[in-house]
């Protein structure tokens, strides 16, 4: 944690085997209680052991709890809150982190009225293609370390850029070296000098690469969309996957309505991510579904498309989960508090809400039941906000409020 926070070690110094946090303002727990899925607790402490959650209370009854371990208090150290909230760690179920370059000129183009489109992908495949596997190590530690400092202790990264096999296989086992939750998208989009031969890209994609980045993956992904990959497309490679024991995940329906939703819903996807362009027959599928329907804000905002309609498929009952989708492309930003500022302002989310999405909602559509709450048993991984309630979050938008993270019971941020 820094230094933000009042610490003091146990009366015999060395490697605090637990933690103590005490004097929390505002607990987001996840943990549901009384019709609050945020479980929220007030004047709470939270103990930290061994990397896990061993205990969540009230401030007062802390020192009680101290007390039945006194033989060993010692070796906790102890951390005054000061009245500060906290949440759990976020989890970013959606990123692209393994890439060169940059496409900066596209987004200005953006913004006086280009529109984005699908094929700015193999700008970043002709740049990932020529980087050495230590220059994209290096960007890849570089972005770790920037998702951690705000905030996001589990993530989730996508292959996809590389759309070789070798290539493929070098990303994937790229992500492997940074997150246990790795996505092989060689159905990104189908590479220039495959242009005249699509059937023959789907072929390998499901063949050679789905050979070469299994071992390396959990999860296979497709692009479904207006020039990426159709439904019929999406429904072979993901098929392939399972074949491999990789878990169905799918983009869709960002650039207009399609295939996608519905598609995730019929294999029972863990996640269908965008969601921007919904029929009424896609939220029917996914309310009651058991796929989340993830968002991603920051694509709307960097692309000037209109946000999704959060609102709506909270009101039919569907799981959502907020996430950055960092890319070079359509959102370069890793800011999981951003995604929640935004999902309030534009979006129809209440803060808690977004909070409870970009956490829980993460973990539910990652399928961990480890992350995304602060409970007996849940990995240590949270976060403490400079501010006295989570609102914050969305009430002060791009000031930096995570005053510290801690991600299996160690500071990172
Ligand atoms: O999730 N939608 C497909 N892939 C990325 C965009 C990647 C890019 O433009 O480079 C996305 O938005
Ligand atoms: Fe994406």
């Amino acid at each position: 944690m820094s230094g933000a926070t009042d610490r003091q070690r146990g009366a015999g110094g060395g490697t605090p085997r637990a933690t103590l946090i005490t004097n929390i303002g505002e607990l987001t727990t996840n943990d549901h209680r009384d019709g609050d899925p945020c479980g929220t607790l007030h004047d709470a402490a939270v103990l930290i052991e061994d990397a896990r959650i061993a205990w969540v209370g009230s401030a007062a009854d802390a020192t009680r709890r101290l007390a039945t371990r006194a033989a060993t208090a010692a070796d906790v150290e102890l951390l005054d809150a000061g009245g500060r909230a906290v949440i759990p760690g976020f989890v970013d179920s959606h990123t692209h982190l393994v890439f060169g370059g940059d496409r900066a000129d596209e987004f200005e183009a953006r913004m006086t009225g280009t529109p984005y489109a699908a094929g700015g992908i193999r700008r970043t495949v002709a740049a990932t293609r020529d980087a050495s596997d230590a220059e994209l190590r290096e960007r890849l530690a570089r972005l770790v370390t920037e998702l951690h400092r705000q905030g996001t202790t589990t993530f989730e990264v996508k292959t996809g850029y590389g759309l070789t096999v070798h290539d493929e296989a070098r990303l994937a086992r790229l992500a492997a070296e940074v997150t246990p939750e790795v996505t092989y998208l060689g159905a990104h989009v189908v590479p220039a000098e495959f242009a005249d031969r699509r059937e023959d890209y789907v072929e390998l994609v499901c063949g050679d690469m789905l050979q070469a980045c299994a071992a390396h993956s959990r999860w296979i992904d497709v692009f479904c969309e207006r020039g990426a990959f159709t439904g019929d497309e999406a429904r072979r490679i993901l098929a392939a996957g399972a074949a491999h024991g990789l878990m169905p995940r799918v983009h869709g329906n960002q650039l207009g309505p399609g295939d996608g939703v519905r598609l995730a819903v019929e294999l029972g996807a863990a996640s269908v991510d965008h969601c921007t362009f919904l029929e009424d027959a896609d939220v029917a599928a996914l309310s009651g579904s058991s796929t989340v329907a993830t968002l991603l804000p920051g694509v709307e905002f960097s692309t000037r498309q209109p946000y999704p309609d959060a609102r709506r498929l909270i009101d039919a009952g569907v799981v959502v989960a907020l996430a950055s989708d960092c890319n070079p492309g359509s959102s370069f930003t890793s800011s999981m508090p951003l995604m929640i500022a935004l999902a309030v302002r534009e979006m129809g989310m209440t803060p808690a809400e977004a909070v409870w999405a970009a956490t829980a909602g993460g973990a539910r559509a990652l399928r961990r039941h480890d992350v995304g709450a602060i409970a007996p048993g849940a990995r240590a991984d949270l976060v403490m906000l400079d501010a006295p309630t989570r609102v914050h979050l969305a009430y002060r938008p791009g000031v930096p409020l995570v005053a510290g993270v801690f991600k299996d019971g160690a500071a990172v941020g």
